[in-house]
């Protein structure tokens, strides 16, 4: 892939180093013989400009607000496809024929039960506990009920069933987590429904409620799921990436992913925003006020739901999803005064010169959480829902990497403490 040659020159002398480009215009100095040829290594805190990998899963351009999954733009894939098929594309690179899609979804509903004995993991955990604490530890714990898992060319039909495995006990796991924190009976996945049906009824059935399953919400539940598919090497991929590549377990790696994604500045924003809607809504809509903290530099305070490592435009799942929080609204019926507060934020924001002058932008997790409200799922599932979105992207990230038998990771760093000094003994110290 090399196309050209960057020189460096250090102490007077030019070293050359390969320029490779990828797919689309993505250029990247190869830096990969960088300390065996100069004796330096790199710095860049963040890796604001450090490619980790080559990858063929994902494609973002920030400048012009574009994401393709396997070179399918997402606007395509949201509007005609189910959570399910992006799933199959994203883990095996293409869309599944009828018959392949048959032979997944028929996995699915196979692997959907957890162990039984997982069940009493639920009566431990305090009602108030986070439901990203649980499903991060419930997918680590898989591993000791199906060992099998973590060999992609299992018994069960190999890394296909490995796959739709995880991509189902963890719905299962999520449901689960919420029957308990409000008291209801477990509802089990049921083989009659897909996806996002059986995710929604064994949320919200209730022995002596029915669900009434909705066609528009499981819509936009497809549509949101797949929006958070995959989204190349941010935090928490690379975490699952970074764990992986040390040879520790698919369940391991994942389980890694969802607390990495927890963080208020990652996939945890999407709850964040709930509650700073809340406080503007509040606080007699004073935007004012929330903007100036967020503009003051002492002051830590951000507007979270805005701004984003790449994208330096309008994410273009938050406009998708924007889109769909109005459709949603109107066939539901439903009246949310944060989804006002939001829109004229958003639009305040628009016309800020501090947020305009450092490409701030709604990002995926800016209006995501107002459907899920309408949903009814409560503000703190919002990650659990980013991470079941993601996990199709985790999966094929970690078994990119295996493919591809990446190295374990492992950064350097530029020492900057104590110059190597003289021991002095408990007795002689002052
Ligand atoms: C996700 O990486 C991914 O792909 C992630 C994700 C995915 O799909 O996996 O897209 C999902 O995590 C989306 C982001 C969700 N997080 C939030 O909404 C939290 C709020 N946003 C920020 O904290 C921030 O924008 C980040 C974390 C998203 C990005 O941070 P960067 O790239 O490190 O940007 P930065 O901190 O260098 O900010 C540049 C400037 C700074 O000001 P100056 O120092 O130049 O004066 O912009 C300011 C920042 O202070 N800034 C904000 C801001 N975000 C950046 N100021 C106010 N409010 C904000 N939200």
């Amino acid at each position: 892939m090399s196309e050209h040659i960057a020189k460096l020159i250090i102490d007077n002398i030019t070293y050359e180093l390969p320029i490779i480009k990828g797919t689309s215009d993505d250029r990247a100095i190869d830096i990969q013989q960088l300390l065996k040829k100069t004796g330096l290594i790199t710095l860049d805190s963040g890796y604001m400009n450090t490619g980790a990998c080559t990858s063929s899963i994902t494609y973002l351009d920030g400048k012009k607000g574009i994401l393709n999954y396997r070179g399918y733009p997402i606007e395509d894939l949201a509007e005609n496809c189910t959570f399910t098929e992006v799933a199959y594309l994203i883990i095996h690179g293409e869309l599944p024929t009828s018959e392949a899609m048959e032979s997944f979804k028929h996995d699915m509903v196979r692997f959907a039960l957890l162990h039984e004995d997982m069940i009493h993991f639920f009566d431990s955990y305090p009602s108030t506990a986070s439901p990203m604490s649980i499903l991060s530890t419930t997918v680590n714990a898989l591993h000791n009920y199906y060992p099998e898992m973590d060999d992609a060319d299992d018994p069960y039909g190999g890394y296909t069933a490995t796959a739709a495995r995880l991509l189902s006990k963890t719905r299962t796991i999520a449901a689960f987590s919420y029957k308990k924190s409000v008291g209801h009976p477990l509802v089990y996945p049921s083989p009659k429904l897909d996806y996002c049906s059986n995710f929604l009824n064994m949320m919200f059935d209730r022995p002596n409620l029915p669900y009434e399953i909705m066609p528009e919400v499981v819509s936009a539940l497809n549509k949101l799921l797949i929006l958070h598919a995959d989204h190349e090497q941010n935090c928490s991929t690379s975490t699952v990436r970074l764990v992986g590549s040390s040879g520790a377990n698919l369940y391991a790696s994942i389980s890694a992913g969802v607390s990495a994604l927890w963080g208020p500045m990652h996939g945890g924003a999407n709850q964040a925003v709930i509650e700073m809607l809340e406080n503007i809504y509040a606080d007699d809509k004073d935007f004012e006020k929330y903007l100036a903290k967020a503009k003051d530099k002492n002051d830590p305070y951000r507007l979270t739901g805005f701004g984003h490592r790449v994208y330096k435009t309008f994410d273009p799942r938050a406009r998708i999803i924007k889109e769909a929080c109005d459709k949603i609204f109107e066939q539901l019926n439903v009246v949310d005064p944060l989804l006002d507060i939001a829109k004229e934020l958003e639009e305040r924001v628009s016309n800020d010169e501090y947020f305009l002058k450092r490409n701030l932008y709604p990002n995926v997790d800016f209006y995501s959480g107002i459907i899920y409200r309408a949903m009814g799922i409560p503000t703190n599932m919002f990650p659990v829902m980013f991470a079941l979105g993601r996990m199709p992207g985790w999966i094929a990230q970690w078994t990119e990497m295996k493919e591809d038998r990446s190295r374990i990771g492992r950064p350097r760093q530029i020492y900057t403490g104590h110059a190597e000094r003289e021991f002095v003994a408990m007795k002689d110290r002052y």
